[in-house]
Order: C-alpha cells, then sequence, then structure tokens
C-alpha cells in the first residue's frame, strides 16, 4: 500500500520547457512570446570568463536590456536588492538567468521587487503574493537545483548568518531553456556535486510526508536518469546527450520535489552551507546517505522506490532490504562518481557542527521529514557522523 486511502494533493507545474542543443539561440522568441520586450541577464563572473553570456547577448539582440553579473556563488540579500534598482534602471520588464542556482534564485528575487517594490526582506515567507511576478527565462549552466522549475528562492541573510526563503508559486519561472551546450565546460566536481543535488532532490520527494503518486513517478524517472548519465558527464564533459539527460533530470527532480518538498538532507544543508560555506550540492551529496539511513524503516517503502529506479531492487527482496540496498546504492554511486565522501573534506571543522545542527531544525524543510526530528541532538549526531 503506497498511499493512505484519503489521500489528497495539488500538482503544480506550469513552467515552458525547451529542450534541445543550442536552443538558447531562440531566448528572444521566447522573450516576445511572454509579451515582453526587454529583458535583464542575471548571471555571474564565471559565466562571463567561460564566453557563455556572450552567446546569450548575442542571441537576444536588441531585446537586452542590460547585464547584471555580480552574482556570487552564495546570492544574498543585498545581491537581490541591488540587482532590482539595476534592472528597474534598465527599463527592464522581464529577466534571464543564465547560470546555476544562486544566479536563478538572485533572478526570482528580482522578479519579486521588479514587481512589487520594496527590498527583499519584506518578502520572505510562504505563498504571500496574490499576483504573477515579472516574467522570468531560465537557462540553467548546471544541471542540478532544478531551480528553474520550482517556486522557491533561497537567499543569504548575511547579518543573521541565515538563509531565508520565499515559495511563491505566482514567481515560479515562466520559461526553461535547456540548452545541453551550455554545460559542457562545467567541471567534473561541479557536475558531480550539482548532479548530486538532483539526486536528493528526487530521493527527498520520495520519503517526504507530502509524496504522492505524480511525483512519486517523477522523482523514480529522474533517478534513473541520473544513474545512467552522472558517471558519463562526469567522466567526458563533452557527451551532450548524457548532458542533455542531466538537464532533464534535474529538471524532473525540481518538479517532484517543488511539490513534495524536500527534508532533513536539505535542511542540514542550508545550515552547513550558512556556517561553513560548503557548496549546496556538496553538502547534499555527502550528507544523504546519512539522512536515508536516519529515516529507517519509516521510509522503507519509498526508498524501495529509488532501490527499483537504482536498479538494486532484486526479485523476493523485502522493503527493508531493498530500501538499504538503495542507501549503499547512493553511496557507492558518489564514490564512482569521485564526489567528497565527508564534511572534513568540504571545508567544515568540528566545532561549527554544533551551530549548524541548532540551524537545521529551524529550517522549513525539516517538517516535511518522514521522521519526526525531536531536537537538534539528532542532527548534530548526523553530522558527527558525516563529518
Ligand atoms: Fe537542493
Amino acid at each position: 500500500m503506497f498511499y493512505d486511502r484519503d489521500l489528497s494533493f495539488i500538482y503544480y507545474g506550469p513552467t515552458r520547457i525547451v529542450f534541445g542543443i543550442n536552443s538558447s539561440r531562440d531566448i528572444q522568441a521566447e522573450i516576445e512570446a511572454l509579451g515582453c520586450r526587454r529583458a535583464v541577464l542575471v548571471t555571474d563572473p564565471g559565466i562571463t570568463k567561460a564566453g557563455l553570456l556572450d552567446r546569450v547577448v548575442k542571441s537576444l539582440g536588441p531585446g537586452c536590456a542590460g547585464v547584471f553579473s555580480d552574482v556570487p556563488q552564495d546570492t544574498g540579500i543585498e545581491v537581490v536588492n541591488a540587482g532590482a534598482a539595476y534592472a528597474r534602471k534598465c527599463g527592464a520588464d522581464a529577466v534571464v538567468s543564465l547560470g546555476g542556482g544562486s544566479v536563478i534564485d538572485t533572478a526570482k528575487g528580482m522578479c519579486v521587487l521588479m514587481k512589487e517594490g520594496g527590498k527583499l526582506e519584506d518578502f520572505e515567507g510562504v505563498q504571500l503574493l496574490t499576483r504573477w511576478q515579472t516574467p522570468h527565462v531560465v537557462i540553467p549552466t548546471t544541471a542540478g537545483t532544478g531551480s528553474e522549475v520550482t517556486c522557491m528562492a533561497v537567499v543569504l541573510d548575511k547579518r543573521k548568518g541565515q538563509k531565508i526563503f520565499l515559495l511563491e508559486n505566482y514567481n515560479t519561472p515562466r520559461t526553461a531553456i535547456l540548452d545541453p551546450a551550455l554545460t559542457e565546460k562545467l567541471p567534473p566536481l561541479l557536475t558531480a556535486s550539482t548532479g548530486m543535488d538532483a539526486m536528493c532532490h528526487a530521493v527527498e520527494a520520495l520519503h517526504s510526508i507530502q509524496r504522492e503518486p505524480i511525483t512519486d513517478g517523477i522523482a523514480m524517472h529522474a533517478i534513473r536518469l541520473l544513474v545512467r548519465n552522472l558517471p558519463i558527464c562526469v567522466n567526458n564533459g563533452s557527451d551532450l546527450a548524457a548532458r542533455g539527460q542531466m538537464q532533464i533530470a534535474a529538471t524532473m527532480a525540481g518538479w517532484a520535489f517543488n511539490n513534495s518538498m524536500v527534508s532533513i538532507v536539505h535542511a542540514m544543508a542550508h545550515s552547513i552551507g550558512a556556517v561553513a560555506g560548503v557548496p549546496h550540492g556538496i553538502a547534499n551529496g555527502i550528507l544523504l546517505p546519512f539522512g536515508m539511513e536516519y529515516n529507517l524503516p519509516e521510509a522503507a517503502e519509498s526508498y524501495a522506490l529509488a532501490a527499483e529506479a537504482l536498479g538494486t531492487r532484486e526479485k523476493g527482496m523485502g522493503e527493508i532490504e531493498a530500501a538499504e540496498s538503495a542507501i549503499r546504492a547512493v553511496r557507492e554511486f558518489t564514490v564512482r562518481i569521485r564526489h567528497p565522501q565527508r564534511l572534513s573534506e568540504a571545508g567544515v571543522s568540528r566545532d561549527q557542527l554544533a551551530q549548524a545542527a541548532e540551524l537545521s531544525v529551524s529550517d522549513g524543510a525539516i517538517i516535511w521529514n518522514p521522521r519526526p526530528v525531536p531536537d537538534s541532538s539528532d542532527v548534530l549526531e548526523l553530522f558527527q557522523k558525516a563529518f
């Protein structure tokens, strides 16, 4: 029995997907299709250096109102506020984000401020907005965050040392252009870690207390695509067929968790990211198997589904046995793609764990965890195991 008899849910995924090698050349037509004329392009210095910005600026032509390229690895409130002020000055009526999660989330924050005015701090919260925000077309340059199809933005509040969340259906990107050619130059470690973020979205969507049949199906296929294609991309970044499948996997995992939500692993990743600066994908990749172990036996049914997708569920295996095989498979997979295994390898010091554990239990994601987390001592123990 997979679901309660009185199951009820809403599935929401309004983003138009444009997929294909060199599909980013269609950006101008996609902006016009949204009834817009001039877009501000949001990106980061790495993308600019890699030459990807020039390509998209050229494709946008006169539709490019300006470029805001000052987005750091973990975006902050002040970055979003500055980006929105710049977009207003340019007279932009749309936003194009070209980059990874930090760039996309910056652009999401800008979309709200361009429409509603004010400062980002005023909009922290869940489904506060009552009308569609500034149209946003996302061109991801990694395959992992899924942010191209989610209603969420995560932005660092430096003063509080904590990440703030905006969850707004009305701010979901209108269009995502998945162009595998733009992920070709992504180095192996970033390919692996962003891919593990997607894996984590899929697995956490499966074990969430808000899981439902549609997200289960989407998450399982995302896992299948990830298992087949992520090792290929890590070993041969120029394999554009595999790169494309990874982008689809990341987008599907994004749809899954946008509806089912994520839980303990993401709560811990957000917190260790805020406290020790561990990149989101690396934190998730390290913490995922530990979070799965913590959630047994409550999530056994979910992980048995993960085992099917991972290809480790053998005939005659019971649910727990299958779930354990999934946890082993995830761990072995991270070794295969040469992903860091321990937080100590990722620049974390042991004395930072207690603060991160405290933050984790106040992170919104924790409430969706299948095993209730009573206090920070359980999380601290997990951090210590993963250290
Ligand atoms: Fe994530």
